[in-house]
């Protein structure tokens, strides 16, 4: 029997073989008669150097039995037995929500001799190729079993000869840094152990490119899949090339020091694995993705977002109610949307004048702030501008009233030194006393002040000396801290569903697909250096959308107000200067900005991103992307020069995607510095789409346009 899990272009398929094995024997193109796969070739277990166990393929490979290789779970029964065997049971598959635009298909697998069974899902989401699989375990023995590994998904690919394999690894500013290996026989593991702000040196998302590397200076060539899993916790992906030289891959939570203990008759499920399949390289995997994402995930995902004035960089912790009212005064002028608010606004017993105190005691700092945020709000309001503040609820200095209130409510292990991460500990949100806590925090936030209109959320720290003091399974800490995260949030957004949220992990320490659940948006790095950044958004746009990625124009880096201006407005433009020490040009030329923005902002956000020349290449002088509406009338075209060596710039056409070869297109540059020398400007009427798609268009970027953005426009003949 065959259970094919089909979206538009591609297909899963799992095959029940007469031992009722459920095995996965084929990801990739969807045919057009879904009979025929059941001819396609397994992997004979009896054959000498062939699959030994009859389990290599396994759809969810159980460990213990009769298993070689790595495993997808592993359990002990109540009895002790260290054992587990997965057979096919039923299987259902339905439309969601009455329609065809996602199926869900439910395998049910039982041990043939505990009661033990594990549900896997996949839910096939079909126009934009992207396949959500998860799994949900449970058992009705005696007594509890114990879970050492519940991995999320578990996929085979057999179909290439090779596979090349990117992820992303980084630190604090230098998030996402591209690596590609081949991936040769054994394992290779991404994972974190971090905790919380666990994506800072290892992101859970990857791309995997078969038969030969990415194509670097075709994104939209090659067979790619894209993946990620959905969770905000320690996690981990292997990738097995196991004898038969396929690829075995196991995503999921980190089975690191979080062994689970299920009692009977108790659901556990896992977070959610989430890949694409495209044949048209990175590229179309990436817009499988993101409008994944904006239909199917992120709050508000196809509507609108706020331009936002921030004051971190402008201030740090030094300010006060005049300046603040000044700086909010400031950002309607600038013509933003939101003034927001970060830190160093609370503390009284310990000011939080830095970073060493204060961070738990979320009441107004009454020298800062004599008249709290409501004046604040309320200056917002009268200047014509919303406002937003900035969060940290999940942490706590050790010089705080909170500290010293609830230490059983602090994350440290007895008998141990404390140690910080920017001198502070983290909450223990398993704890349900901890979760109502940070709920009651930011409800009282929006109760006490009702025109509150957004909200900067951060976790700038991870776990050292994991230790709950309540709870009583101290291997459950990491898992029950994301769902003690996750609860909060899920509250949060019952009651307050459509108020914009950024998720903030000192940058982007806590970016994934989980978390984005439940915020509209995400600060991608603290790095905001304009050169910098091309690269860091590069990485980002391979996973998440543009109009997602909050990109903040501040004084970091030695580019121009120009460069760092267009850099910011490849995603959610905002701004974090001081806003009255701009000269009359750069005022009045960032204004224009963000009134160009506010006309072209729906091409970024909703449009589809195509990525034309990779600043990752070897030896590339330029960074080049496009984003497309959806009827092909409109585009945004950006183009930076990266690299400083003489003549350096784009010295030939540079072939656009994603227009219609039958439209004729209006070409113009926009956002112009005012003092450029106007002989350079772009402006060139009734050039046809295939001409721009065969032939190209050279933005002549060089030492003296380090930036340039077009737009096309379809004209009417
Ligand atoms: C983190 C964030 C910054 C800022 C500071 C405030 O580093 O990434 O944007 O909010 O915290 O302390």
């Amino acid at each position: 029997m065959h259970i094919p899990i089909e979206t538009e272009d591609t297909a899963l398929v799992i095959r029940v073989n007469q031992n009722r094995d459920p095995l996965l024997v084929y990801i990739g193109k969807r045919l057009c008669n879904s009979t025929e796969y059941a001819s396609i070739p397994s992997f004979d277990a009896k054959q000498r150097n062939g699959d030994y166990s009859g389990q290599y393929s396994a759809a969810y490979t159980p460990s213990g039995t009769r298993n070689l290789l790595e495993p997808a779970i592993q359990v002990i029964h109540a009895d002790g037995n260290p054992s587990l065997d997965l057979k096919y049971v039923s299987h259902k598959q339905d439309m969601v929500n009455g329609s065809s635009a996602i199926i869900l298909t439910k395998i049910q697998l039982k041990d043939p001799v505990y009661p033990f069974e594990v549900i896997l899902y996949y839910k096939a989401y079909y126009k934009e190729n992207v396949i959500e699989q998860w799994t949900s375990i449970r058992h009705t023995e005696t007594d509890v079993v114990r879970l050492q590994k519940y991995s999320s998904a578990n996929l085979y690919l057999s179909s290439a000869h090779s596979y090349y394999l990117t992820h992303f690894h980084g630190d604090w500013a230098k998030e996402l840094k591209p690596e590609e290996m081949l991936l040769t026989a054994g394992i290779k593991v991404l994972d974190t152990k971090l905790g919380t702000r666990a994506d800072l040196f290892q992101a859970p998302s990857f791309l995997l490119s078969m038969n030969q590397p990415i194509d670097k200076d075709n994104d939209d060539h090659g067979e790619v899949l894209i993946g990620t899993l959905a969770w905000s916790g320690n996690y981990q992906i292997q990738f097995e090339i196991d004898p038969l030289n396929n690829l075995r891959l196991i995503a999921g939570i980190n089975p690191y020091a979080s062994e689970y203990i299920l009692a009977p008759d108790t659901e556990f499920v896992t977070p959610s694995f989430l890949f694409t399949y495209s044949y048209h390289g990175s590229g179309m995997a990436s817009r499988n993705l993101h409008r994944w994402a904006r239909k199917f995930r992120i709050p508000q995902g196809e509507d609108t977002r706020l331009t936002v004035l921030n004051n971190w960089e402008a201030t740090f912790f030094d300010f006060n109610e005049n300046t603040l009212a000044a700086l909010i005064k400031d950002g309607k002028k600038l013509g933003v949307d939101l003034f927001l608010l970060d830190d160093g606004w609370f503390g009284n017993k310990y000011p939080r004048n830095d970073d060493r105190a204060g961070l738990g005691d979320w009441q107004e700092n009454v020298l800062k702030l004599p008249h709290g945020i409501g004046y604040l709000i309320k200056e917002a309001e009268v200047t014509g501008i919303k406002f937003g503040i900035w969060l940290e609820p999940e942490m706590v200095n050790p010089k705080s009233e909170l500290y010293e209130n609830h230490p059983d409510w602090v994350i440290k292990a007895p008998n141990r030194p404390e140690y910080y991460y920017r001198n502070q500990l983290v909450l223990d949100l398993s704890n349900k006393a901890v979760q109502d806590f940070v709920y009651g925090l930011v409800d009282r936030m929006f109760t006490e002040h009702p025109m509150l209109a957004y909200i900067k959320w951060d976790c700038n720290a991870v776990i050292y000396n994991a230790y709950s003091s309540t709870n009583p399974h101290q291997s459950h800490l990491y898992v029950d801290y994301v769902h003690g995260l996750y609860n909060v949030l899920d509250r949060l957004r019952r009651k307050y569903p459509t108020v914009p949220i950024m998720l903030c992990s000192g940058g982007g320490g806590r970016v994934d697909y989980g978390a984005l659940q439940y915020f509209t948006e995400f600060w991608p790095s603290d790095n905001t250096d304009g050169i910098e950044r091309v690269f860091i958004q590069w990485s980002y746009s391979f996973f998440f959308p543009a109009i997602a990625t909050c990109n903040h124009v501040t004084d970091w880096g030695k580019q121009s107000l120009k460069f760092r201006t267009d850099v910011a407005m490849m995603g959610k433009l905002g701004y974090d200067i001081v806003v009255s020490k701009l000269d009359e040009h750069e005022l009045s030329f960032s204004q224009e900005s963000l009134r160009i923005y506010n006309r072209i902002k729906h091409i970024i956000w909703y449009g589809d991103l195509f990525r034309l020349v990779s600043p990752y290449r070897s030896g590339s002088d330029i960074a080049s992307l496009m984003y497309v509406n959806e009827n092909q009338s409109q585009a945004i075209w950006f183009t930076y020069l990266i690299n400083n060596r003489y003549r350096a710039g784009s010295n030939r056409p540079i072939l656009l995607k994603g227009l219609d070869p039958t439209k004729t297109y209006k070409i113009q540059e926009i956002n112009i510095y005012p003092d450029t020398n106007n002989s350079t400007i772009i402006n060139e009427n009734n050039v046809s789409g295939d001409y721009l798609l065969t032939c190209g268009f050279n933005p002549m970027v060089d030492d003296k346009r380090k930036s340039v953005v077009i737009e096309l426009t379809e004209q009417s003949l």
